[in-house]
């Protein structure tokens, strides 16, 4: 699926020199406290990932392609059709940082995730640092609902983060502009 430039590819076993690659680049991973996965657990990763149409997918992923270039992932997990609900997370290469792709990518992640009927919010954490991160939600019509204390170990200490939601009603609303 995409729209001009900027398309949202389904995660398969090639992507993985890719994501080795963008997970180790200290821009992409500055704020992000994300495993130190070995490439068997991230080829295991992205086979887990679910298939769109599967009513059983815990999780989806995707690479994003700009201008036929990898520059990317966007992923769901922890999708819970009881609660209608999935956390985010996304990841840019450095080199593609500033240029609004970040909000595209999470936009058109939202869109077709909210095409899942039961799907009724989505969540995602940041860091207090992450600037770019929580200025993406925001622009996206997220709201910071709070603050999880000590949720995370970053850089070997452990951290608060940021909380952000956004509710069905809140992303039609919006749509309808
Ligand atoms: C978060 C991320 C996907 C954003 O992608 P992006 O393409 O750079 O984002 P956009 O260009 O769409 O928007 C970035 C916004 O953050 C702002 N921003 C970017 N870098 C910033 C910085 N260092 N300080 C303050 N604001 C910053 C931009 O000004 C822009 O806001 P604006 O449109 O209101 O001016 C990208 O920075 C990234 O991959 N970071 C590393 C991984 C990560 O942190 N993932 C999220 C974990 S919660």
């Amino acid at each position: 699926m995409g729209s001009s430039d900027v398309r949202l590819v389904p995660a398969r076993p090639e992507h993985v020199d890719f994501w080795m690659v963008l997970r180790s680049e200290p821009g992409a991973r500055r704020f992000v406290d994300t495993e130190d996965d070995s490439r068997e657990q991230l080829l295991k990763r992205i086979a887990e990932a679910g298939t769109w149409g599967d009513t059983r997918a815990k999780g989806f992923r995707w690479f994003v392609e700009y201008d036929g270039r990898l520059i990317g992932t966007v992923s769901a997990r922890d999708i819970s059709r009881t609660h209608g609900r999935a956390q985010l997370g996304y990841m840019l290469s450095d080199a593609y940082h500033g240029r609004g792709l970040g909000t595209r990518a999470v936009g058109m992640m939202l869109e077709q995730l909210f095409t899942l009927p039961f799907l009724q919010r989505l969540w995602l954490t940041t860091l207090a640092e992450n600037l770019a991160s929580q200025s993406v939600a925001r622009k996206l019509g997220f709201t910071q609902e709070g603050t999880m204390r000590g949720h995370c170990m970053f850089l070997g200490q452990r951290r608060d983060q940021q909380l952000w939601g956004l509710l069905r009603p809140e992303w039609e609303a919006r749509r309808r502009g």
